[in-house]
């Protein structure tokens, strides 16, 4: 089977229905996407993506009544964030009830919950009877797809159909915060939603346990998003730091390193722009990969908003 591509949501509809999974555009990154509520869907997802079934799914819907039906009685704050984000690039780790199988939350008894901002994707959402199971559309550990064309070359072979909605407008994966048993709000994943704005809402976001490659810590896998080259994080500034080996790919924010060829020196945001940085690096990521460089250095960008999400799939990039 080879994916078509196209803009048919009546033809991503009806593979939804047959219980196949298809690619989706949502506004951080594409997914992949099959009946939430249908096991075998779901199985699916884990299989094309080779992704280990410890590792949770986020449910889609297109709106909170929707998804009355699968979650637990939740409180008021939810419905305060549900009215100042959504649609966008958060997402609620609320409890669950039984009509979520347990091969979306690996066996948790929380879900996670999205309402994605992407016209098409929201317009699909609506003409189905189901809520969709997406994890982003990338082999397991690979980095993100922001385009029709990522999801092609990697998934192409696995799946009937990639529904394309152009470029992904946020370019990181959402912002996941969950509420914990005592009624606080911890931030499992910094993303495209900024936790200063998120905070406005829910007040102090508690970290959670950091970096365990392990299943009781879902979505803090350390090693993920990473291109097949070497990735070096850098811990000093453009200003200060050696010039890299011959064969280096550098990435900076809005400034080049002095003393090595601009033409082997690619900048996130030349006007210092988070957004653009953020929309731009998962596509960086891919071209440089595919570039024949030895390895590649990275600067981090400014540690504030999305920054903070840039920074986070930078370290995970890393060696
Ligand atoms: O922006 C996004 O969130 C994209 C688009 C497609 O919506 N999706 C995405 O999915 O990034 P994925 O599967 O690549 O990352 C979801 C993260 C995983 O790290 C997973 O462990 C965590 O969310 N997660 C999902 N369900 C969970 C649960 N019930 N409990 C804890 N963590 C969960
Ligand atoms: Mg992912």
């Amino acid at each position: 089977m080879r994916a078509m591509t196209g803009t048919g949501l009546e033809t991503a509809a009806q593979w939804l229905r047959q219980g196949e999974v298809v690619a989706i555009p949502t506004e951080t990154v594409y997914g992949l996407a099959g009946n939430a509520l249908d096991p075998a869907a779901v199985a699916r997802i884990f299989e094309v993506k080779n992704r280990p079934r410890f590792n949770p799914l986020i449910v889609h819907t297109h709106s909170l009544m929707a998804a009355a039906d699968w979650l637990a009685p939740y409180p008021d704050t939810v419905l305060q964030l549900a009215a100042a984000f959504w649609p966008g690039p958060l997402t609620l780790l609320l409890p669950k009830s039984p009509l979520i199988p347990h091969l979306v939350t690996a066996g948790h008894d929380r879900v996670a919950i999205r309402i994605p901002a992407h016209p098409l994707t929201l317009s699909l959402l609506e003409s189905l009877d189901f809520p969709l199971a997406a994890p982003s559309a990338n082999p397991f550990g690979y980095i993100s797809p922001t385009t029709a064309a990522h999801v092609a070359d990697q998934l192409g072979d696995n799946i009937p159909y990639i529904l394309d909605g152009g470029p992904c407008q946020v370019g990181v994966e959402s912002t996941i915060i969950g509420l914990e048993p005592d009624g606080r709000w911890c931030l499992y994943r910094s993303g495209g939603l900024a936790a200063e704005k998120i905070e406005a809402v829910t007040g102090p976001l508690y970290p959670v346990g950091n970096q365990h490659d392990s299943p009781s810590a879902p979505g803090m896998l350390s090693s993920h998003y990473a291109p097949r080259t070497p990735l070096h994080l850098r811990q000093d500034t453009p200003a200060v730091a050696p010039v890299p080996p011959a064969g280096t790919a550098v990435i900076g924010f809005d400034q080049y390193l002095p003393g090595y060829p601009a033409a082997h020196q690619y900048l996130l945001s030349p006007d210092g722009d988070l957004r653009e940085a953020a929309r731009h690096l998962f596509a960086l990521l891919r071209t440089l990969d595919q570039a024949g460089y030895t390895s590649i250095w990275a600067f981090p960008v400014p540690d504030t908003g999305l920054g903070r999400a840039i920074n986070d799939r930078l370290r995970r990039a890393g060696v």
